[in-house]
């Protein structure tokens, strides 16, 4: 029989146990006390007091596993190999064994235990560097073990020399620790053995990393990495990527880990796995996300537009997303988390007693998403009605790439909305100017989030939508408590709060300011409609349309108008929005902020209540 997820955790457990390793328990995946990270993404993790010297409660030898997600890659998921979310199997020495018990060791667990084949087998190891040499002793160690296994030791063919590829630091901050660590990988090319040289640099779709030693004795000083005196191991395996091996993959899709979720997908959508690139990619997104949530949620985050309930209620969208790509138009999550429950609960028995509470949070984001979805899908109409048969493929591109962004709207779904229209344009011209867009959006969310979080997200277009239509609300509130002379000068969106400049002579009162969020409420909570129309600028301007004085309209403009008609709004202005579709979808506004800035001009701030 195959050997399950399950049994090749137990057998290392178990293996490590033997040699005086105590099992220490897994933490969450949101990190305690450490406002840089914002998961747990290696086992080390909790352990940094006692690498550094802290004596550890259950001693120098340590072994567990701990969930991790890793979010940068977010965008990667869809290949065979990346994941959001995998389990790493860790063993510790806490300045105990050192580098030749740990090779011994993982090599015979991997040989003798696990028995994956050594002439698959390759490692690296650390060529040095100004700070520290290059290590021989692992490389005396790996040979002998090598060819104890009957296995040839040469030098590039077998064992590699890397030098940032096996240097392993958690951060760059003086006081980090990092060492030069040595790398495993397995060859899981189609043939019975490799039939060229491989090498990990440069054959990475065929040799998967599965292991990692980290000889971790080094700190970070204002002067560069030094030895503190201390010789710990820190080992982190791969568990899905040995499952991988062990079960004759080559996808990690493929394994326990995931099998019975992309099943499931294919019952539902009536595709199978491997029949088209595309669909296949959405079924592992799908799968990959799901596992992540789950965990998520067990681990106690909920769906928000901040740090890890971002990252949940993007990974909930996306599924949507994958789920509506591969055809399926009806809620999936609830019955996909539920699965995910069952398939983990050996791991994890908790998730039993929270799957009602998972469940319901999957039910709710997904729920609240399709909304958002529908809402885009009356934008798209909007679009396509003035749209001519043949628009340029530059010009889709760039627009699909806006619904995305703006409304989260999948740019296969906007494709099959022009084919139903008879739009002709060229596919691939299309992805490849799309393709271009979203590269370049990602380099630069990527550098602009580097500084909060090694990956970082920050988008969050159902709160700001939220905001905006709050801000046409606020502007009216203000008119009618002041005046007339109230003039918008400026405004400012995020996801959190909403910023109003406004021309007043004088600071708001505080009574004014119980007026005006008495009125903006009163208009939220009568749950009345926000409209659009195209108008002449000029007849808008007469009809008494809010606009800013200080920017220019065309002869056409988008008036934005909350109620029944225009005639009977409550606040009318020329935006180009895009807004909800009812007020009662905001909660109420609270203004918790002012300032004077420049001669009358008032800046308002203002946030819904929770
Ligand atoms: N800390 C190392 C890694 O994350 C080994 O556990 O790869």
């Amino acid at each position: 029989m195959q050997e399950t997820t399950k049994d090749i955790l137990k057998k290392y457990i178990n293996f490590f146990k033997e040699r005086e390793h105590v099992e220490i328990p897994n933490v969450s995946l949101v990190p305690k006390n450490d406002p840089t990270l914002l998961f747990v993404n290696s086992g080390m993790f909790p352990l940094v007091p006692y690498l550094m010297g802290e004596p550890h409660p259950e001693g120098d030898r340590l072994v567990n596993v701990q969930r991790c997600v890793r979010f940068e890659d977010i965008e990667e998921v869809g290949d065979n190999r990346h994941t959001t979310a995998f389990h790493m199997l860790g063993n510790w020495s806490l300045n105990d064994y050192f580098k030749e018990k740990q090779l011994e060791w993982v090599y015979t667990f991997l040989f003798d235990v696990l028995k994956i084949e050594p002439a698959k087998t390759y490692a690296s190891v650390f060529s040095g560097n100004k700070d520290a040499p290059r290590d021989e002793d692992t490389l005396k160690i790996l040979k002998k073990i090598f060819s104890d296994y009957g296995i040839d030791p040469v030098e590039n063919e077998r064992i590699f020399f890397r030098e940032e590829d096996n240097w392993w630091q958690r951060g760059d901050t003086v006081g980090e620790l990092g060492g030069p660590d040595s790398e495993i990988f397995y060859y899981i090319g189609d043939k019975e053995i490799p039939d060229k040289a491989l090498d990990p640099s440069k054959d990475e779709d065929i040799l998967l990393e599965i292991g990692n030693s980290v000889f971790m004795e080094y700190v970070k000083t204002e002067n560069g990495w030094k030895r503190m005196g201390r010789k710990n191991v820190d080992f982190g395996g791969g568990l899905e990527r040995m499952a991988l091996v062990l079960q004759g993959k080559n996808d990690i899709f493929e394994t326990d880990n995931f099998w019975p979720l992309i099943e499931t997908l294919e019952n539902i959508s009536g595709l199978s796995y491997g029949e088209s690139i595309e669909s296949t990619r959405h079924m592992r997104i799908i799968a990959d996300h799901v596992r992540s949530a789950v965990f998520l949620v067990m681990d106690g985050v909920e769906p928000s537009n901040k740090d890890q309930g971002y990252i949940l209620r993007r990974l909930i969208r996306r599924i949507v997303r994958s789920g509506k790509s591969l055809g399926l138009d009806r809620e999936i999550s609830t019955e996909l988390a539920s699965l995910v429950v069952e398939m983990f609960k050996w791991l994890y028995p908790e998730l039993e007693e929270k799957e009602g509470g998972i469940k319901e949070v999957f039910q709710k984001e997904e729920k609240r998403f399709r909304r958002s979805l529908k809402r885009a899908s009356k934008e798209i109409e909007k679009y396509l009605d003035q749209l001519s048969q043949k628009a340029s493929e530059e010009d889709l591109a760039k627009q699909a790439f806006t619904f995305y962004q703006s409304l989260g709207y999948p740019e296969e779904i906007f494709l099959e909305d022009l084919r139903e229209r008879g739009v002709s344009f060229d596919t691939r011209k299309f992805y490849e100017i799309y393709q271009d867009l979203l590269e370049a959006h990602k380099e630069r969310s990527r550098k602009s989030a580097a500084g909060r979080f090694k990956g970082g997200l920050a988008d969050s277009e159902e709160n700001t939508v939220k905001y905006h239509t709050a801000t046409h609300i606020l502007h009216e509130a203000l008119r009618r408590v002041l005046g007339d002379d109230v003039e918008q000068k400026g405004s400012n969106i995020t996801s959190e709060r909403l910023r109003f400049d406004f021309s007043f002579h004088r600071p708001v009162t505080e009574e004014e300011i119980i007026q005006i969020e008495g009125i903006a409420n009163s208009i939220i909570k009568s749950d009345v409609p926000v409209k659009s129309k195209i108008m002449g600028s000029k007849d808008a301007i007469a009809q008494g349309v809010n606009f800013l004085s200080n920017e220019k309209y065309g002869d056409k403009v988008k008036v934005y108008f909350v109620g029944e008609s225009l005639e009977k709004s409550y606040s009318k202005e020329f935006c180009g929005g895009p807004h909800v579709d009812s007020t009662g979808e905001l909660s109420s506004l609270n203004i918790y902020r002012q300032k004077k800035i420049g001669r009358g001009t008032i800046r308002i701030y203002a946030k819904f209540d929770l």
